[in-house]
């Protein structure tokens, strides 16, 4: 068999890495882009040129006219949002009819997720989530209490489910929130439209893309959110409610572990996160502040204000090691060019003692004291470079601590928003 030409692109840290970026700038190399998992929680943004695309839930991949954009069965669906997307796409003249791919197997969205999401998350132990349904639509799925797309094309269990389904969920809605009831005869005519509208994009999508890896087609999967958002193996419970690491690509597509090639991981040159939740190396001060303003840190998919630290090397060794990444992306280097100093942690403390890896426990994950390494800043602007050898020495020296610390080699430095803004590294 042909080693099969396969790559991902996976966050590093808590989402918002600048995989949009990443992905599309990979996409010129690729004939499919593949989404696995995630739904309307991800923002990914591309800038080109002076125009800005942000995309929920059709891959990065779909400025790059060649690619074919596949939705994978692990993404769940908002149908509202897919249509509003493809339409937005159609008024920028992105030919999106010709390249986007459904799988029929993805699950769908309901009203009634989005509502127990927004109702659910409150209080105490609160998520921040970005109430898209996520949480609640992957719980049906588990619970096998789940629609799919290839539902939408059986009348007669899709009636059924609607009704079934929306009769419990008025009955939560009610009893534990005080919300109103939804009409399940009004759903059903609104998702009736939706499927026809969506019916030429909707596929079965493991032999489409397993046969094309099989041709020796080059794929690309990109993930949403970042390694410590993920289910298994982030900062539970504060995370999203599906596998954003390279192990989510399998059941998320039905391409077989072994033919995952290349896992590419995307990291800013510093950290940050949206939402609640254990974060080492937060800077809440003015140096927090600073990083906010300078990197334009404020969600793509909210606007919520998102919280900057420092690099965090040892979540970042730990995001290494279960997604067995091979090459890593750094982003947003320019956001670091006025700082005296840049900081990476390379060690945690826990009650004094020194720990080698990220506790499982979220309480003693809060009471972390990261141990940094500090480094001076390069004080000059990026711009215009292209090549690693003409970036500044000690920003240089930055990345070549990183590539050492982490052992992956950097192959790509971003140093702008824009597609040209990008360092290749062969
Ligand atoms: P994603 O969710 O991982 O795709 O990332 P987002 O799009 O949510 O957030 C990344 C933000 O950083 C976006 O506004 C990008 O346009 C921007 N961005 C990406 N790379 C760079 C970079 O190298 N420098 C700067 N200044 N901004 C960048
Ligand atoms: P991209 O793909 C950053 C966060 C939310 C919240 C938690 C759970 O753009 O990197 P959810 O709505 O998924 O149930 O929320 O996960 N979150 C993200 N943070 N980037 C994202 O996606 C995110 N998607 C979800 O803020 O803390
Ligand atoms: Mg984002």
């Amino acid at each position: 068999m042909k080693s099969p030409k396969t790559r991902c692109v996976i966050g590093v840290q808590w989402g918002d890495e600048g995989k949009g970026k990443i992905v599309d700038i990979l996409s010129s190399d690729a004939d499919y882009v593949v989404r696995f998992q995630g739904g309307g929680n991800a923002g990914h943004t591309v800038v080109v040129g002076d125009q800005k695309f942000v995309l929920h839930l059709i891959p990065s991949g779909i400025l790059q006219e060649k690619s074919r954009c596949v939705i994978g069965n692990g993404v769940v669906v908002d149908l509202v949002e897919l249509l509003n997307e493809v339409q937005h796409l159609r008024e920028r003249k992105i030919p999106v009819d010709k390249n986007l791919i459904v799988s029929d197997r993805a699950h769908v969205v309901m009203p009634y997720h989005k509502f127990l999401d927004k109702l659910s998350d409150v209080g105490k132990g609160r998520i921040g989530t970005t109430q898209r349904g996520i949480g609640p639509c992957y719980a049906d799925k588990a619970a096998r209490k789940g629609l799919r797309v290839a539902d939408l094309y059986n009348p007669k269990l899709f009636r059924e489910r609607i009704l079934q389904f929306t009769r419990e969920k008025n009955l939560i809605l009610k009893a534990l929130y005080g919300g109103a009831p939804l009409d399940p005869e009004r759903i059903l005519k609104e998702y009736r439209g939706y499927a026809r509208k969506i019916k030429p994009f909707v596929l079965d999508t493991v032999p489409y893309i397993n046969d094309a890896i099989e041709r020796g087609e080059r794929v690309l999967f990109e993930g949403a959110q970042g390694s410590m958002l993920d289910l298994d193996f982030g900062t539970y419970p504060y995370v999203t409610s599906s596998n954003s690491d390279a192990c989510g690509i399998s059941s998320g597509t039905g391409v077989p572990p072994k033919q995952i090639r290349t896992v590419i991981g995307v990291a800013k040159a510093y950290c940050t996160r949206v939402g609640r939740g254990p974060f080492p190396t937060e800077l809440k001060g003015a140096v927090g502040n600073r990083l906010r303003k300078l990197g334009g840190e404020f969600g793509a998919t909210t606007g919520r204000p998102r919280r900057c630290g420092w690099f965090d090397g040892v979540a970042s060794r730990h995001a290494v090691r279960i997604n067995g990444i091979d090459e890593l992306a750094v982003t947003k280097l320019d956001v670091l060019n006025a700082m005296d100093e840049i900081c990476i942690a390379t060690g945690y403390q826990l009650n004094g003692k020194m720990v080698p890896n990220v506790p499982t426990d979220t309480t003693q994950l809060n009471r972390i004291k990261p141990v940094y390494r500090t480094f001076p800043g390069w004080k000059k602007d990026l711009s215009g470079i292209r090549k690693f050898s003409d970036l500044p020495r000690k920003a240089r020296t930055y990345l070549e601590f990183l590539e050492k610390y982490l052992k992956v080699r950097i192959t790509l430095v971003s140093i702008g928003r824009e597609r040209g803004e990008t360092i290749i590294r062969r």
